[in-house]
């Protein structure tokens, strides 16, 4: 049931950034999103067209997607809760847009401002225009596994967001567990609840790893067979909306175990290790990846042994 092959969606510039205090000039964000095509990164998110004023950090939107030097093969996706993100999100040359709804209603309130139903009611016309528009759209349903304002989550309430995502078109369905509070058979039981409605190759998990369980979790997604999963560079991110939540899971730490598991990422482990070390160096502080962290260890040690 494990997949030889792991497709990694890089969310660094995008839900690693969007949560950084201070803001980081445009030019850097093209930096890294270059460093990331050189790793061999196929699928990166790149920005939100949101509103600048409840995430300014992702202001420069357009003029990020611009500045890009595009290598062939490389998709670039871009969160837009409505039509205006969504017009906005297509002139930029976006080739996959994200809607996200969340699992309870407090989060849902708090993230996008509205109640669950009228997020997916906002959503219908933002699939329908991006799918005129030959786009893919990916659902991404936070806090399925803990909510920082209800607590608990029932796969009840997962399921009933896959359904609502599932009834307006949506391609794809992502499911995060942004509090990182998941273990791995509650992300095993979500997980199912998805399979249920939307083929394996349509599903995939965003593990946040503030409790130290995001390899665990997404070593028991592998097991029912899912093959996508979003990672951070460096382990950057956390939820501006959801307090105490750290990082995703670092894109370093889940390449790490899956090319020691045998499948294959397309993804260069040295090279990436310089994109964290780059963007780390930007945001004056040590990657929070276990494995960027072995790794430049290393790299100081044989420089002073030389
Ligand atoms: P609202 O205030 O209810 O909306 O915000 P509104 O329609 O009344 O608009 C208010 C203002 O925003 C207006 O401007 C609009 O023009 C503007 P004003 O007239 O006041 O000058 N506006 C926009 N500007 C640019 N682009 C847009 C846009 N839409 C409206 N697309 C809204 C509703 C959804 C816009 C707002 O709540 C918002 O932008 N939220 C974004 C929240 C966000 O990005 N959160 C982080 C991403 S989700 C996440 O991190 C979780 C996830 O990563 C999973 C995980 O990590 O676990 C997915
Ligand atoms: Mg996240």
């Amino acid at each position: 049931m494990i997949p030889e092959r792991v497709t990694l969606v890089e969310v660094g510039p995008r839900d690693g950034l969007q949560n950084e205090a201070q803001l980081i000039p445009t030019a850097q964000k093209i930096e890294l999103v270059n460093r990331l095509q050189a790793a061999g990164c196929r699928e990166i998110e790149v920005t939100s067209f949101v509103s600048p004023k409840w995430v300014p950090q992702m202001a420069d939107n357009a003029e990020l997607m611009a500045g890009i030097a595009r290598r062939p093969g490389v998709r670039f996706s871009a969160l837009t809760p409505n039509l205006k993100g969504l017009e906005a999100a297509l002139a930029a040359g976006a080739d996959e847009v994200v809607v996200f709804a969340a699992a309870t209603e407090a989060f849902s309130r708090r993230n996008i401002n509205c109640s669950i139903e009228e997020s997916i009611a906002r959503f219908a016309p933002v699939v329908q225009a991006a799918h005129a528009a030959g786009v893919k759209v990916r659902g991404a349903i936070s806090c399925t596994l803990g909510c920082p304002y209800q607590g608990a989550v029932s796969p009840d309430e997962v399921e009933r967001v896959v359904v609502l995502m599932k009834g307006i078109g949506v391609d794809h369905c992502g499911i995060a567990d942004t509090l990182g509070t998941g273990t791995p058979r509650a992300a095993q039981a979500v997980m199912e609840r998805a399979l249920k409605h939307y083929p394996l190759a349509e599903v995939s998990g965003h593990f946040h790893d503030t409790y130290g369980q995001a390899l665990a979790n997404i070593l028991a997604c592998l097991q029912l067979g899912i093959a996508s999963f979003d990672a951070s560079v460096a382990g950057l991110g956390g939820c501006p909306y959801a307090k105490g939540a750290t990082g995703n899971v670092a894109t370093e730490d889940v390449v790490f175990m899956l090319h020691g598991m045998g499948i294959e990422t397309g993804i260069a482990l040295d090279a990436l290790v310089d994109a964290a070390a780059y963007i780390s160096g930007v945001l004056g502080r040590a990657p929070v990846a276990r494995v960027s962290r072995a790794l430049l260890a290393r790299r100081a040690a044989a420089q002073e042994v030389r």
